[in-house]
């Protein structure tokens, strides 16, 4: 099969390398010539695992090309993926649907014979239609069908995601259409995963409840974590206990400092704002979007009560600013509300983040950003853990203590054990569990 993708993201250049992989002629598509001349070159835009790999041997196979100009691209293909960014609109936090209309418009003028359209971004139920309707309108006798086909990538295991997916999601009543969708993703049927073909709407409305069912879940496993705080519970043990109940499923119950990325907070409150406008409200997630909201400002408070409750003149070593770990993805990341707050409060902050440092230095100002985790904790009052990185769980604590002003560590991500911390001299702080 042959596809083009329009956008070069996150979502459009995994997606596009691994339809490559899967044997398919996939060209990339990108306004940003830039972006296109540095993936060219094999420089990849974002960090994740695995993906330059797939992508060089992918265009050295040539089965994977990567342009700025839409129009072969479009015309000689049997699916046209819409892969660019809904970024929730300032204002209202509907989600921007200008850059897929602008695609849709620019596949009307181009597309040549049957061709499936296919949106992958996240977009509101009923996109579909005016995708649709756009196409329609410009090629009144255009011969196309448009698609939906969520994707449910994580950041850091997104080709795992792709490759080995617990479903594919495919929205549409289309015959035609759903033949080349079964020939797209045949490897994937071949490997017994369940295809799911569904009405467009529908197929839209599966991609927000998941997202939100997800932020459901952890929400409510962080005020879980708040709760045994106060009580003297263990909400790691909650987590088990509940989680090995298989109505309720053990992932997705770690309690932290809030959910961020580029998709829960966009996707959940695109939903409630759907929900509204159809006059249906989801409380449910109207609340989930509130708690974690505040729970991601909390948490500067929870550090500044675990130093004495006065920061002000304090250094402060932080691990972590990334949303988590395996990306450098800094987007809704807890950092950006907690760093501010903590030198809001007085506090100077110290950061080492593997892969993130870069876009942080974007958005935070007057944090040192140092070289490592040993560094960023020199002279420290207190080591704080945002972000889980498995470089952060291996470290030579003997050395962190030699380097710190204190004994005092914040783990906003639980990845110590509280007696081991407290048998190594120090004051250990986490989440949902007895401080030592
Ligand atoms: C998510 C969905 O998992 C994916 O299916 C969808 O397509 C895009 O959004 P992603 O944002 O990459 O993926 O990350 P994910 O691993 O789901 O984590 C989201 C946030 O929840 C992170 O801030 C993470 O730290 C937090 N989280 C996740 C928890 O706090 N506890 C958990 O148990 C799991």
């Amino acid at each position: 099969m042959r596809v083009a993708m329009i956008g070069t993201g996150y979502v459009g250049l995994v997606s596009g390398a691994c339809f490559a992989d899967f044997g398919h002629v996939v060209t990339c598509v990108d306004k940003d010539a830039t972006k296109i001349e540095k993936l060219k070159a094999g420089i990849m835009p974002i960090y994740e695992p695995g993906l330059d790999s797939l992508v060089a041997k992918n265009v050295e196979e040539e089965r994977l090309f990567f342009t700025t100009d839409a129009k072969d691209a479009i015309k000689d293909a049997d699916a046209v993926f819409i892969a660019v960014g809904t970024p929730s609109r300032r204002g209202d936090g509907h989600a921007d649907l200008s850059y897929v209309y602008a695609a849709a418009e620019e596949i009307a003028q181009l597309m040549d014979g049957f061709t499936v359209v296919v949106t992958k971004s996240t977009v509101p139920v009923g996109t579909g239609d005016e995708v649709e309707e756009i196409i329609r309108k410009a090629r009144p006798d255009g011969d196309f069908a448009v698609v939906s086909n969520p994707e449910f990538l994580r950041e850091g295991a997104a080709i795992k995601d792709f490759k080995i997916p617990d479903r594919v999601v495919v929205g549409t009543e289309d015959e035609r259409a759903r033949n080349v969708m079964k020939e797209l993703y045949r490897p994937l049927f071949l490997n017994e995963t369940p295809i799911l073909f569904t009405a467009r709407r529908t197929s839209e409305l599966i991609k927000y409840a998941a997202n939100a069912f997800l932020a459901v879940k952890i929400t409510f496993i962080n005020e879980m974590a708040d709760l045994c705080e106060k009580v003297g519970a263990n909400v790691q043990e909650v987590s088990r206990g509940i989680g090995l109940d298989g109505r309720i499923g053990k992932k997705f119950l770690n309690a932290g400092p809030g959910y961020g990325g580029s998709c829960f907070p966009k996707d959940t409150l695109a939903l409630t704002k759907t929900a509204n406008d159809y006059n249906s409200p989801v409380r449910i997630v109207d609340t989930v979007v509130e708690v974690n909201a505040a729970r991601k400002k909390a948490m500067a408070g929870k550090i500044i009560d675990a130093m004495g409750g006065d920061v002000a003149g304090k250094k402060i070593g932080v691990l972590g600013l990334a949303f988590k770990q395996n990306t450098d993805d800094m987007r809704d990341a807890p950092s950006l509300d907690i760093i501010p707050a903590l030198q809001a409060a007085g506090a100077t902050v110290q950061a080492y983040d593997p892969e993130a440092m870069d876009e942080a230095s974007h958005l935070l100002s007057d944090v040192t950003f140092t070289k490592s985790a040993y560094e960023a904790v020199q002279d420290a009052d207190a080591m704080v853990i945002i972000t889980e990185w498995d470089q952060f769980r291996a470290l030579d604590l003997d050395r962190i203590k030699g380097a710190l002003n204190s004994n005092i560590v914040v783990d906003l991500r639980n990845i110590y054990a509280a007696d081991d911390m407290a048998a190594r001299g120090f004051h250990y702080f986490s989440i949902g569990r007895p401080s030592v």
